[in-house]
């Protein structure tokens, strides 16, 4: 029996590139996001970066549209731009070389003990995040963003991450990453009343109502994780695995009752929990989390290599990320079962008005 084609509902959805704020900070997580960074070459100089960031934008403005990239050499895969987003953050080489002030912050976090890092997934000059609800869109605009920067730099790290597909669960659902936990509930997102003050840089001279973005590839032991039951599972986090809400009880967005105790007087969500770690007291030390999921080719012998693109937006990673980091590194249940395995840092200018490139108030003319 012949099926009606399904309406197009979001292959044609433009997420407007021009803002005060790069478009990939607000907008609802796109089903795919691939975090790309690269480094720049010896000779690429501050007039290079000029050059290559008004490319860069100029070729995502048009593709974010649905528009080919300039001399494009696919342009009917240009066509679907399904919320396309581009942003784009720099390291400190990167900032150091446009003869910018350095942030204090960026560059790499201080080093902790969970902490097994490899250089091929750390560190970078110039952080491209492309993201949409459309593969195929997404590996057109990266190709022909990568074809733009093949003068200035070279390709350090791919990391390509992916959420629920889009239409296969309400838009607005919390993700679930591939411990199966939901996760993302206690977040401060672009909705929320308390997102401007934790996420954007007042006083920042070139950054400026721009951000900083923290990416931590964090590997997921789900050989390991099989071995544990359910009620394990759960008591490592805090919170049930069908609802994501806290073992204390009510739904997904009930508060925690860190007090409960159970009938022999342990408290119900566990002390080294994830939830009751990640939790700090003093409310500064809170960001805006925006991870994906990846899966990646095993190694020999093994039947995963799956994790976490842990990716998180603050004003200040040194004053709100690290101290939570830290303390998770200290004491946390779910220590056991994932490993940081990457590392970057970047400075996320804000966005730019049309005729615009970002980055524009760094390389001021
Ligand atoms: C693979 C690694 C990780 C996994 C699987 C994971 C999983 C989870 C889950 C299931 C929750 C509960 C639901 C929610 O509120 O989102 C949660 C909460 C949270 N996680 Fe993680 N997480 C990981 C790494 C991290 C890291 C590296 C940090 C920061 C350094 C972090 C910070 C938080 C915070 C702040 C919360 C909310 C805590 C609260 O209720 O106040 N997580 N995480």
């Amino acid at each position: 029996m012949a099926v009606a084609a399904p309406e197009d509902a979001n292959g044609s959805m433009v997420v407007p590139f021009h803002g005060p704020d790069q478009a990939g900070l607000t907008v609802r997580p796109q089903a795919w996001s691939t975090f790309l960074a690269l480094d720049l070459l010896a000779e690429t100089d501050a007039d290079g970066l000029r050059r290559l960031m008004r490319l860069l934008s100029d070729d995502a403005s048009r593709l974010t549209s649905g528009e080919p990239a300039l001399a494009d050499s696919e342009p009917e895969l240009a066509t679907r731009p399904a919320r396309l987003t581009v942003t784009f953050g720099f390291g400190p080489a990167f900032v150091a070389r446009a003869g910018g002030e350095v942030p204090a912050w960026l560059g790499p976090l201080p080093a902790f003990a969970v902490d097994r890092l490899e250089e091929a997934w750390s560190h970078g000059d110039l952080l491209l995040e492309i993201a949409s609800d459309d593969p195929t869109t997404l590996a057109h605009a990266t190709r022909m963003l990568l074809k733009d920067t093949r003068s200035f730099a070279t390709v350090r790290w791919v990391q390509r991450g992916f959420r629920r597909a889009h239409g296969s669960m309400a838009n607005g659902t919390t993700m679930r990453n591939l411990f199966g936990q939901v996760d993302g509930t206690v977040n401060p997102g672009p909705a929320s009343a308390d997102f401007d003050g934790l996420v954007r840089i007042r006083d920042g001279g070139w950054l400026t109502g721009g951000t900083s973005l923290v990416v931590r590839r964090t590997a997921m032991d789900l050989e390991g994780w099989d071995r544990l039951d359910r009620p394990g599972r759960e008591a490592s986090v805090g919170r049930r695995l069908d609802t994501g809400a806290p073992l204390t009880g009510g739904g997904e967005h009930t508060e925690p009752d860190f007090e409960a105790r159970d009938a022999v007087g342990f408290p119900v969500i566990a002390e080294f929990s994830h939830v009751r770690r990640a939790r700090s007291d003093d409310p500064r030390e809170r960001f805006y989390r925006r991870g994906y999921n990846y899966d990646d080719t095993p190694a020999p012998g093994q039947i995963s290599n799956s994790g976490l693109i842990f990716a998180c937006f603050q004003a200040d990673p040194l004053t709100q990320f690290v101290p939570v980091q830290q303390r998770l590194s200290d004491l946390d249940l779910l220590n056991e079962w994932t490993t940081p395995i990457g590392s970057a840092v970047f400075a996320i200018p804000p966005g730019c008005d049309e005729g615009g490139f970002v980055g524009q108030t760094l390389l001021i003319d």
